[in-house]
């Protein structure tokens, strides 16, 4: 077997600490503690094997990656090895003296959160009095230091209503980008999912919304929209494909293919303390397992897509067929397809708005 093109981009979980509380984050619902995080010198390490390896981009994030002390040194070496780095903050522990440090390191781009425009819903669903404040001065620095700005909006249920007022607030602000992405439902997001996944009217308006003001705004801000796999007919090539394009390490020092990979059983992930990134990618058998065509099962096997989405997304088709190996039931081809709208109608149907929020020890009961 040939050896695989080497990852576009590093995501570096530096920490899962986090001041917010979101209830749809990313990170696993088995939280890590500071006293297990890797050091510096392990992720000085890692970065300098990321460029060996051939990877163009780190992105750091968390929880919130400004919570570790060290992080200019790590983006500073991701600076001396040509790697463009990327910020991922929520903003609120943001300073004018740190952002002078990253900058001066080599920090490249800041992708600032947001989790609504109107600002009691916002602190509501991050679960921080006082962030709204804090993030809009954490967007005027970026802006005084002449780093490029991106804003993140995730939208739901919850929000959704405030999606012409986010766009306008990209503008205000001075951002070159704003992402507006859907709630991707593993982890957290699954366990609030009754309280966050759109119904169709809602999806509709917003898709309508962000269509018009890509017009409108054509030439001064680019809107990334991630569209909600609940509603799809075909699925997304989640991560570019398994092994495919990016590598994530978690803040125990776990690489993965995927934020949410360790949801799947019986996939032993390898640790950057005992391994080369270059050995991990290269040949470990977690990257491998679902890596390619080989894999794959009807319906996925004979589609003329499977090069395309890579039969879309492994922990989805976990969480929602308890079969990692099949096919993402986005996939109108996949024989559980009616598990989304079975989840859209519960979503309907339920009445809660109250949040299971994202905390260090506290991981939820999941049922199968
Ligand atoms: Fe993609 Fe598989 Fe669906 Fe084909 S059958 S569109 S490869 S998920
Ligand atoms: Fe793991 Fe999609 S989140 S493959």
């Amino acid at each position: 077997m040939s050896a695989p093109a080497p990852p576009m981009g590093l995501l570096a979980e530096v920490t899962h600490r986090c001041p917010l509380q979101c209830p749809y984050c990313s990170n696993p619902l088995e939280l890590e503690r500071a006293a297990g995080e890797l050091d510096t010198a392990t992720w000085l390490r890692v970065l300098g094997e990321a460029a060996d390896l051939g990877v163009l981009q780190v992105h750091f994030s968390g929880g919130e990656p400004t919570a570790r002390r060290d992080l200019p040194d790590l983006v500073r070496r991701a600076a001396e090895r040509q790697l463009y780095s990327n910020l991922i903050t929520s903003g609120v522990l943001l300073d004018e003296r740190l952002l002078a440090e990253l900058v001066e390191a080599g920090l490249d781009h800041v992708q600032l959160s947001f989790q609504d425009v109107e600002t009691a819903n916002a602190e509501r669903i991050g679960g921080l009095v006082g962030a709204q404040a804090k993030k809009r001065a954490a967007a005027a620095m970026v802006q005084q230091a002449a780093l490029p700005l991106t804003l993140n909006f995730v939208i739901h249920r919850q929000n959704m209503e405030h999606l012409p007022d986010m766009i306008a607030l990209g503008t205000e602000l001075g951002a070159e980008r704003i992402e507006v992405a859907h709630v991707q439902y593993y982890g957290w997001g699954l366990v609030n999912r009754d309280r966050l996944l759109p119904g169709r009217e809602q999806l509709e308006a917003a898709t309508a919304e962000v269509e018009a003001a890509r017009i409108r705004l054509k030439g001064r801000m680019v809107i990334d929209y991630v569209t909600p796999d609940y509603y799809a007919r075909r699925p997304k090539a989640c991560m570019g494909g398994w092994g495919r394009r990016f590598i994530n390490v978690t803040p125990a020092g776990k690489a993965l293919p995927c934020h949410a990979a360790e949801t799947i059983p019986g996939l032993d992930f390898p640790s950057v303390r005992d391994q080369s990134l270059a050995a991990i990618w290269q040949s470990d058998p977690a990257f491998e397992r679902y890596r390619g065509t080989d894999w794959m099962a009807e319906p996925c096997r004979s589609c003329d897509r499977r090069e395309v989405d890579w039969g879309g997304c492994r922990c989805q088709a976990l969480a929602l067929t308890g079969d990692a190996g099949n096919t993402d039931p986005a996939c109108a081809l996949s024989p559980h397809h009616q598990a989304m709208q079975a989840a859209i109608a519960a979503a309907d149907r339920a009445t809660a708005s109250d949040f299971v929020y994202r905390r260090i020890g506290a991981a939820p009961k999941v049922e199968a």
